[in-house]
């Protein structure tokens, strides 16, 4: 017979398949509105199931209104947040979204606890399904409530580190490392005792001791992974969710946050071995990285180039690479180097850019900009296409990038970002590097760019400076 609740269940699938053709979608640059598409879909789809199961299961008239009401407020928010926020502050948003994740993750456990555990009438009526139901309700409270606590907290870190309201350089405890792998074993051990004895202390001190491991595991990494645990957090938050799932009974939630949980572990597997770095260490808060001995080596003086003295060297070249950074993004000098290469292209030159997997502040961060300004793609290459060729090139553009193009990490094994593949922009003729200060990137490392014979630095805001370029070479404007 058709009821309300089969048909929140065949709802449920589709909301399923929408997800996961979702994520085809948007692993593809020409196929991620789509995908895009598909996401706001199957939430959409998800969102009217479960106010229709609401009403199916005769939750009272409060209830349903709570739920509409939290919502619009919810959906109100959401939208007021993802029209103003830049694109720059993406990575913090998603951050912070991570937080709310593991917050309701926290808040679910807990309600499954005082409702079963603490309610002898909850508990009989689930033992009444099967015997031993109780052990397994116990389980997922407490694991649901330890992911939950650990993604909180952890994100809000993650935000705070990303927003740069707290420094992004690791944190450093006496024994970090016996700390965390300590947090686990507690957490094994509470985890057993609560399933045989659920009793509300236990579950309070595990709650206490995964926002302080959550806290920890991140403050103890460093600046320069920063991409990979937000990638982590995204998969934490999957699981989180699952473990909601399970304790509510909710089949969408529990392949939902399978999704999200194996597609964002897969994505910070990629990203580590992109940038050389150990899974293993990044996950587990950054173990077996030691803090380095402060860098206060002389690296001797830098040099300046004017913007007309830019250009006069540009319009020298044969062959000039453009590579982008997070300075280009926040300065929005897109359009402005967009127009530089159409000048440079007119005059015969060859314009290309290597694009650094982490540049910027999320993955893809430079295509996307250089796409909206209309840089053909043809001529945006990835890391790997383009670091043999910087050899032969006159001219290299470091707009606004730093971490990303640091010899250090190639040449200095005591270097925090030893081993990171990096642009090798110094092997050029010239590298004109735009910035507007000597402060160090992201990974607050020391650049020894700046002060290489072949580099010059073009001070000021990269959109400024951009723009005085092609007013320069406006004036020679070929004929
Ligand atoms: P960064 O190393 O952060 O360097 C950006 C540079 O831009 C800074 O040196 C800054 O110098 C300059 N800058 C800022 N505003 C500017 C403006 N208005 N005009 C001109 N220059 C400006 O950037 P990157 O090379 O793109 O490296 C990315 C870093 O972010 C990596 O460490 C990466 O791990 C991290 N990260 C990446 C992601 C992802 S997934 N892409 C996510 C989070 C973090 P001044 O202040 O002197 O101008």
């Amino acid at each position: 017979m058709f009821t309300l609740n089969t048909a929140a269940t065949a709802a449920y699938v589709v909301a399923a398949l929408l997800f996961i053709l979702a994520l085809a979608g948007l692993s593809r640059h020409e196929t991620s509105r789509a995908g895009n598409t598909f996401g706001i879909g199957g939430m959409v789809v998800a969102l009217v199931a479960t106010i229709a199961l609401a009403f199916d299961r005769h939750i009272e008239a409060l209830g349903v209104g709570l739920l509409v009401v939290a919502m619009i407020v919810g959906a109100a928010i959401g939208l007021w947040r993802a029209k103003v926020v830049e694109m720059t502050g993406m990575p913090e948003l998603i951050a912070l979204l991570h937080s709310f994740v593991g917050l309701a993750a926290v808040l679910v456990g807990w309600n499954g606890y005082l409702h079963v555990e603490r309610d002898a009438a909850g508990a009989e009526a689930l033992q009444l399904g099967r015997e031993g139901m109780l052990g397994i309700h116990s389980a997922e409270v407490v694991i649901g409530v330890f992911i939950g606590a650990v993604t909180f907290t952890g994100s809000i870190v993650a935000n705070l580190k990303l927003s740069a309201r707290i420094k992004s350089a690791p944190m450093m405890l006496p024994g970090k490392n016996f700390l965390n792998v300590g947090a686990l074993v507690l957490f094994v051990v509470f985890t057993v005792w609560f399933v045989i004895d659920p009793q509300l202390w236990i579950l309070a001190v595990v709650t206490v001791l995964a926002l302080l491991l959550g806290w920890h595991l991140v403050a103890s990494i460093g600046g320069g992974d920063m991409p990979v645990v937000v990638s982590m957090l995204n998969s934490y938050s999957g699981w989180a969710a699952a473990a909601s799932g399970f304790l509510l009974g909710n089949d969408l939630l529990i392949i939902t946050g399978a999704l999200v949980g194996s597609s964002g572990a897969y994505l910070s597997y990629i990203m580590c071995k992109a940038m050389n770095r150990s899974f293993i260490s990044v996950i587990a808060g950054g173990f077996g990285i030691e803090a380095g001995p402060a860098d206060d080596k002389d690296y001797g003086e830098h040099r300046e180039i004017t913007a007309e003295g830019a250009a006069e060297l540009l319009e020298s070249a044969n062959s000039v690479i453009i590579t982008p950074g997070y300075g280009m993004a926040v300065a929005q000098a897109q359009y402005g180097v967009a127009e530089l290469t159409r000048k440079l292209r007119a005059r015969g030159v060859e314009v290309r850019f290597g694009i650094h997997p982490v540049a910027g502040r999320l993955p893809g961060h430079m295509n996307v900009l250089l796409a909206e300004a209309k840089v053909p793609y043809d001529i945006v290459l990835e890391m790997d296409e383009i670091n043999d060729d910087f050899d032969g090139t006159d001219v290299v553009l470091v707009i606004g990038a730093n971490d990303t193009v640091n010899p250090a990490a190639a040449e200095d094994p005591g270097s925090p970002i030893a081993g990171m593949p990096v642009l090798t922009v110094w092997n050029a003729a010239h590298v004109i590097v735009f910035k507007r200060s000597m402060a160090s990137g992201y990974a607050g490392v020391q650049n020894p760019l700046f002060f290489r014979e072949n580099t010059q630095m073009l001070f000021g805001d990269a959109k400024d400076r951009v723009d005085a370029i092609n007013a320069a070479l406006s004036v020679h404007e070929p004929v």
